[in-house]
C-alpha cells in the first residue's frame, strides 16, 4: 500500500494515468464514478463540501466551478498541491485520515462530505470511526457520499477477485455493503448503495 510520500510521488502524473486506466479493475468506469457523485448533489452553486483523500481534486473540481465551498483533507502534499492548482480559492488540510477528522472542521456544517477512491485505504475499524466522526460534521440535512472500489455482496467481491487475481490488491480495504449496512443504519437514518460499475459503488448516508 502506498504511503504520503508514494502518493506525492504519483501525484504530478496522477490524472493522466487515471485517463488512461479507467478500463478493468481498480478504476473501471472511474468517471461515471464520479458524475454518479456529482448528479446526487443539490445546490451545487452554493454548498459547503468536504472531500475525504481530495487527491488532485478530480471528483471536486468540477463543484468547485460551479460555485460551491470546498474543504480537502489528504494526507500528500503533493496531491494536495495538485488540488490546489486546481482549486485555489478551496481549504486544505494536510492529514492521515486513520489519526481522525481535524479538530478545526468539528463546526464547520457541511451540506455534503464526499470521497472518491480514497477510504479503501483504511482498514475497518477505523472506517466505522470515521463514518461515525463524520455525521458530526454535517448540518442536519447534510450528506456524506461515498465512492470507491467496492461490492454488494461478498460473493460479487470474491468473483472481481478471481478474474482479476494478478492484479488485486491485497493490501487494500475494499467494503461489502452488505457487510456494513447495518451497522452503518444505526449512525445513519438512511443508507442507500448503489454498484455504478463491476467493481466501484457509492454509498449515500443521510
Ligand atoms: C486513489 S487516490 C484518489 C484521489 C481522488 N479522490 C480521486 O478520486 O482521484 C487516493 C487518495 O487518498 C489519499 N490517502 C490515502 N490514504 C490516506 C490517509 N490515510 N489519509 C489521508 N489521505 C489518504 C491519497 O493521498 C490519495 O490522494
Amino acid at each position: 500500500m502506498l504511503d504520503s510520500k508514494g502518493f506525492d510521488i504519483w501525484s504530478e502524473k496522477y490524472d493522466s494515468s487515471i485517463s488512461k486506466n479507467s478500463y478493468g479493475y481498480p478504476f473501471e468506469g472511474y468517471y461515471n464514478v464520479l458524475n454518479f457523485v456529482y448528479d446526487n448533489i443539490d445546490n451545487k452553486t452554493s454548498s459547503k463540501i468536504l472531500d475525504i483523500g481530495v487527491g488532485t481534486g478530480l471528483l471536486s473540481n468540477k463543484l468547485y466551478d460551479d460555485g460551491a465551498q470546498i474543504w480537502g483533507i489528504d494526507f500528500s502534499q503533493g496531491m494536495i498541491e495538485q488540488a490546489h492548482n486546481k482549486m485555489p480559492s478551496a481549504q486544505f488540510i494536510l492529514q492521515d485520515l486513520n489519526n481522525g477528522i481535524p479538530s478545526v472542521l468539528k463546526d464547520k456544517g457541511f451540506d455534503y462530505i464526499i470521497s472518491s477512491y480514497a477510504i479503501h485505504h483504511i482498514n475497518d475499524d477505523k472506517k466505522l470511526e470515521l463514518f461515525k466522526s463524520l455525521k458530526s460534521l454535517l448540518n442536519s440535512n447534510g450528506k456524506v457520499i461515498i465512492a470507491d472500489v467496492a461490492f454488494k455482496t461478498s460473493d460479487d467481491l470474491n468473483q472481481c477477485k478471481r478474474i482479476n487475481e494478478k492484479k488485486w490488491d491485497n493490501e487494500e480495504f475494499y467494503f461489502v455493503y452488505n457487510e456494513i449496512s447495518e451497522t452503518l443504519a444505526h449512525i445513519f437514518c438512511k443508507v442507500n448503495y448503489t454498484q455504478v460499475s463491476s467493481c466501484a459503488g457509492v454509498l449515500i448516508l443521510e
